[in-house]
């Protein structure tokens, strides 16, 4: 499976921060933000990355992750010229999708919790068994999450077997209070399916657009995450700086880093105890680093 990060869009509801710098850039707590999308990716066991940002930010994000060599993994990437929308990095990402299944995570979307792992992976390998019997028939497979705040997301409507009835993006009077979190995953159609789009009403090319074709040939699966489950959208300041409280109420507490790349490529055996110790000793003094020597005590 290939994995999309949509790291580009203008970032205005966090103004001026935002004026001279790539959103997903910015640090949440002690790492920029879109280690936290990528360490999704790396946890469900996808190790071919396409990131796609703006014109003016790309570089940021080459300069930071390079072609992802050092955490055992390929990364390329792809300008989003505008801000079209969401579903336009299948058009982008058609050549780099090629014949496979397809993640798709939002650069400013924050996931951590028990289990979590265990779901990525297991939406991994329902979309692969589909691929070893060489059909693309897997369909969409989406999240549900609880908020408080529905009409700010695209939501989720079920009725009362728990069967998908509606999709709606930003509803005035949205029909549950289920949000779809950035985080999806799609059979190789998606980019047919992005490639018949019509832009919305605020003229983008809408992923609950892409979501909706899924519903209507009956091909959507919908996952509810449940309480012990957090999703963070950081596109506000007030949603950034609770991601933020939240990294570092965990790491200081259990002292456990969230989105720690080079640990999970260690401990998936993607790079080795040499390649970590190079990594460690390229790095001054700080946190990060000792962080990383108490990884080298692990039993691996
Ligand atoms: O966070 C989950 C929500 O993300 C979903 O519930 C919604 O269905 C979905 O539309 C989206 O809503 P947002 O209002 O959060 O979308 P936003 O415009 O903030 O874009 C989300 C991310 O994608 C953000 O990191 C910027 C990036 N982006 C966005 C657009 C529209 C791009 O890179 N290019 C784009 O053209």
């Amino acid at each position: 499976m290939k994995g999309i990060i949509l790291a580009g869009g203008s970032g205005t509801r966090l103004y001026p921060l935002t004026k001279s710098i790539s959103k997903q850039i910015l640090p949440v707590y002690d790492k920029p933000m879109i280690y936290y999308p990528l360490s999704v990716l790396m946890l469900a066991n996808i190790k071919n990355i396409l990131i796609i940002s703006t014109p003016r930010d790309i570089l940021l994000f080459e300069r930071l992750l390079g072609n992802g060599k050092q955490l055992g993994i390929n990364i390329k990437y792809k300008i989003q010229e505008k801000p079209n929308g969401i579903a336009e990095c299948f058009l982008i990402g058609k050549k780099f999708i090629g014949n496979d299944n397809v993640a798709l995570i939002l650069g400013d979307n924050i996931f951590y919790g028990n289990g979590f792992s265990k779901v990525l992976e297991d939406s991994v390998d329902y979309f692969q068994n589909f691929k070893l019997k060489k059909s693309n028939d897997g369909g969409a497979m989406i999240f549900g999450y609880p908020v408080k705040n529905p009409e700010d997301y695209g939501i989720v409507e079920f009725d009362e077997n728990n069967k998908v009835i509606s999709l709606a993006e930003k509803p005035a009077k949205p029909k549950s209070n289920f949000a779809v979190p950035g985080l999806y995953f799609y059979d190789n159609t998606v980019i047919k399916k992005a490639e018949i789009l019509k832009p919305s009403e605020r003229n983008e090319l809408e992923i609950t657009s892409i979501n909706e074709l899924y519903l209507s040939c009956n091909r959507l699966k919908v996952k509810t995450l449940g309480r012990g489950m957090n999703w963070f959208d950081t596109g506000t300041p007030k949603g950034l700086m609770e991601a933020a409280n939240f990294v570092e109420a965990i790491q200081n507490r259990q002292g456990f880093y969230i989105a720690c790349l080079e640990e999970i490529a260690y401990t998936k055996g993607w790079i080795t105890k040499k390649e970590l110790t190079e990594i460690i000793d390229k790095l001054k003094n700080c946190d990060y680093k000792k962080y990383l020597e108490s990884l080298m005590l692990l039993p691996i």
